[in-house]
């Protein structure tokens, strides 16, 4: 996949795996990890498809309507991705922490979604819920922080709470930040990101 990587400068810290919206690149979220994490590693993804010129993580049949087959086969080339890439860059695997917007974020949570492994925590703003219907695995605690926007047409309200609700019921430790907006990130959602990431 094409990406970025950035070595950060202490050994102990996390690598923050950065996850665009559509249409966006990997230089898109550079800088949140600024303001996350200025010290971790940054790996930083492009999404494999491509939706009129626009980069994607997964394909959609619609507006809110995703390719469920695309989305299951992108989620698990993602998660060899990182396995491969850990290898490369020499970071811990185990210690992978996504940051995701709107599509990316929704990558992000179907990671959580279908691999135990796959990330050791996740700040995703404004995702949906990936999939319905699903056994999750057991997420133990995994901390994930969830930015949603009370006017978010993309991802209604009840969504986002559907979102928590599914992967607290798969023991993962969420925290539900609301914004009075809409599907826009605002510096006060990723203020509130970077005060969770603290926590953790
Ligand atoms: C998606 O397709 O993942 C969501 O609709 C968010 C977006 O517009 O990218």
């Amino acid at each position: 996949m094409k990406h970025l990587f950035r070595k950060g400068n202490d050994p102990t810290k996390p690598t923050l795996l950065l996850l665009h919206g559509t249409g966006g690149t990997e230089q898109d979220l550079l800088p949140l990890a600024e303001i996350i994490d200025p010290n971790a590693n940054v790996l930083s993804v492009r999404g494999n498809v491509l939706e009129n010129g626009m980069p994607r993580f997964f394909k959609r049949l619609a507006e809110r309507v995703f390719d469920e087959e695309d989305l299951i086969f992108r989620t698990k080339e993602l998660n060899e991705f990182l396995d491969e890439a850990a290898e490369k860059y020499n970071f811990d695997r185990k210690q992978v922490i996504a940051v995701g917007y709107s599509n990316g974020a929704n990558i992000a949570a179907s990671l959580l979604f279908h691999y135990q492994q796959a990330l050791k925590g996740a700040i995703l703003h404004h995702p949906m819920v990936p999939r319905r219907g699903i056994e999750l695995p057991d997420l133990n605690g995994t901390p994930v922080f969830i930015g949603a926007g009370t006017n978010d047409p993309i991802c209604p309200s009840k969504e986002s709470q559907e979102l928590q609700a599914l992967l607290e019921q798969a023991k993962a430790n969420v925290h539900l930040h609301w914004e009075n907006r809409g599907h826009q990130l605002t510096s006060t959602e990723v203020d509130a990101a970077r005060k969770w990431y603290l926590t953790i």
